[in-house]
């Protein structure tokens, strides 16, 4: 339903998916970030992000609040909007993965049934769904940005986990304590997962 365009063929190319993987000299991978705002997603990915490249691993990250500036600026916050967002984003991590990349992607990701088809882009073992699992509470009580306060007050409309929903995951490759741990504890758990995985 959400291919407009007919008479569209499959083209196929000589440089594949192994070959760029094998110059890279690294497994390519997506670590699929998801929890409520302010659960530490981007602050975990970016963390493991600077480990990985310490490592020399190319990677690379995708961001909800920075993909929402270009790529996804026609995005808002229904339920139609947000699974687009994840439509397009779990598309240019594949992309990625395809280029070789270690991909890490910090998005939300509100709904079991987006998340279940970004993980079927990609090949078994690829796909690394770590929930960054922060206490409502705790984030509300965080409120780094001030969002919570707004939507309590009722100036912001679907805000997750205030009046709209998000789905916990049921069988995440890494299911981190958020509100327990410090962000490089949770960091190095990521990269144990990916390490173990490679
Ligand atoms: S989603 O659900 O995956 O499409 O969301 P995402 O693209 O990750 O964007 C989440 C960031 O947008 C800000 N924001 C909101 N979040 C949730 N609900 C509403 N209504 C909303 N409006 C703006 C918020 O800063 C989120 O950033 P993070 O990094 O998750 O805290």
């Amino acid at each position: 339903a959400l291919r407009r365009a007919d008479n569209i063929h499959w083209q196929h190319m000589d440089i594949d998916r192994a070959a760029r993987a094998r110059i890279k000299g690294q497994s390519p991978a997506c670590l699929w970030f998801t929890g409520l705002s302010g659960s530490g997603k981007s602050t975990v990915a970016n963390l493991v992000e600077k480990r990985l490249f310490a490592l020399g691993r190319h990677t690379y990250l995708l961001d909800g609040d920075n993909v929402r500036h270009g790529l996804n600026r026609d995005l808002g916050f229904t339920d139609e909007d947000r699974v687009e967002n994840i439509r397009r984003v779990a598309e240019v991590a594949k992309l990625m993965v395809d280029a070789g990349l270690i991909v890490l992607v910090s998005f939300i990701s509100p709904f079991r049934e987006e998340r279940r088809m970004a993980r079927e882009l990609f090949a078994p073992g690829e796909f690394h769904e770590v929930f960054v699992d922060t206490p409502l509470a705790v984030c509300e009580a965080r409120d780094v940005k001030g969002l919570y306060a707004k939507a309590r007050a009722g100036g912001i409309r679907n805000f997750t986990g205030i009046d709209s929903p998000y789905e916990v995951p049921e069988s995440p490759e890494l299911h981190l304590r958020g509100g327990d741990q410090s962000p490089e504890q949770l960091a190095e758990q990521v990269i144990e997962e990916l390490l173990r995985a490679q």
